[in-house]
């Protein structure tokens, strides 16, 4: 029997207290939030479990196992650090943290104490962003040229964290997770409509060494809201759409080729190809249920967990650079920190 406390009971908290609650072999032991209101939720719904606003109170408790928090990301750092030095597994919401820095010092305190870190990089858990990692896998998408990304809505303005940090984190590690290959430099545009608030929209390009090239449009102040990931391969195309209830992912036989044949020089050199479309079976099963699962697991055989601790550091370095270039209007940013101007690096 794994022992599970959580911190943070706002938006995001209680879907983590209901999925553990519901895994066989799990209990729900503690619920820390600062707002007593949040907490008397937690008591109407959930009797048995014990309540408090002082997340000391479940570092304290020696019958716990292991820790989710999901507070601001400001409060990272501060409080899986706390988490780690309880001796406690540590189960982290996304982004990781606020700097690069700061993740790298957790992933050294949990890989120090033996301790199983997770981040909750929920959309890796999904059936379809799985059944895209087969299907790359596979062969059948063939080489990815482009992964186009909107991610649009009338969203929550979040207060310390930019539209990056709260939307675009998915693609990145979507991105991480579907493609052996990181990206090695971005370039983002995007602004705050509203003066001292942080950034409501932005448009994101990543640059890969092959010629991939993926982009994602991200916005909190769109009247519609859209979910959709276009990935197009050599071989086949894929659609992904995350608000379609059953059918979320489609793959289309479509494609074009070049021939460089020289008796076909006056003719047409591209050929296009349109085939069949299919709708794969995705697996159903919730992300947060099929991650509460994947983290007990670890902590119980000493397992790495997918969405480990070096997903999580590249995803912050991530959030860094591309918010290092929205704050240059653009320009190219390596991820290792420095700036590509006019093809040449500046420091
Ligand atoms: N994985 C996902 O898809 C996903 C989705 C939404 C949010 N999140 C993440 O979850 C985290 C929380 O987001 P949210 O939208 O629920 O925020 P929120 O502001 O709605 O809730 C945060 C809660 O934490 C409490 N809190 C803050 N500091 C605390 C402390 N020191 N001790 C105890 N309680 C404290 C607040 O009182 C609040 O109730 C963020 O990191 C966010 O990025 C992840």
């Amino acid at each position: 029997m794994i022992n599970i406390g959580v911190i943070g009971y706002g938006y995001w908290g209680p879907n983590l207290v209901r999925n553990f609650s519901e895994l066989s072999g799990v209990t729900v032991a503690g619920v820390a939030d600062l707002n007593p209101k949040r907490l008397d939720m937690v008591q109407k719904r959930y009797p048995g479990v014990s309540t408090t606003t002082q997340f000391q109170d479940l570092l304290a408790d020696p019958s716990i196992d292991a820790i989710a928090v999901a507070t601001p990301v400001s409060t990272h750092f501060e409080l899986g650090m706390a988490v780690l030095k309880a001796g406690k597994h540590l189960w982290l919401e996304k982004p990781m943290t606020e700097t690069s820095l700061q993740a790298q010092k957790l992933a050294e305190e949990a890989e120090k104490r033996k301790l199983v870190l997770i981040v909750d990089h929920t959309f890796i858990y999904t059936g379809a962003v799985r059944k895209i990692g087969e299907l790359i896998k596979s062969g059948d998408i063939g080489r990815i040229n482009y992964y186009d990304s909107t991610r649009i809505n009338l969203g929550l303005f979040q207060h310390d964290v930019s539209v990056i940090s709260d939307l675009a984190v998915h693609d990145f590690s979507i991105l991480d997770y579907l493609l052996g290959e990181q990206p090695v430099a971005v370039s983002a545009v995007g602004t705050n409509h509203f003066p001292g608030t942080p950034e409501n929209m932005a448009f994101i390009t990543l640059f890969y060494n092959s010629g991939m090239i993926a982009h994602t449009n991200v916005n909190w102040m769109a009247p519609v809201k859209v979910r959709q990931i276009l990935i197009g391969g050599n071989q086949k195309m894929v659609v992904y759409d995350d608000l379609e209830p059953s059918e979320k992912i489609k793959v289309y036989d479509k494609g074009i080729s070049f021939t460089d044949d020289p008796q076909q020089i006056y003719e047409m050199r591209v050929g296009y190809r349109t085939g069949d479309m299919w709708a794969p079976q995705l697996d159903s099963t919730e992300a947060l249920r099929a991650e509460g699962e994947h983290f007990i697991e670890c902590i119980e055989n000493g397992n790495t967990p997918l969405t480990n601790c070096s997903m999580g550091i590249r995803v912050v370095r991530l959030i860094e650079a591309a918010t290092r270039s929205m704050n240059e209007r653009g320009r190219s940013v390596e991820i290792n920190g420095t700036y590509i101007h006019q093809g040449r690096r500046v420091a």
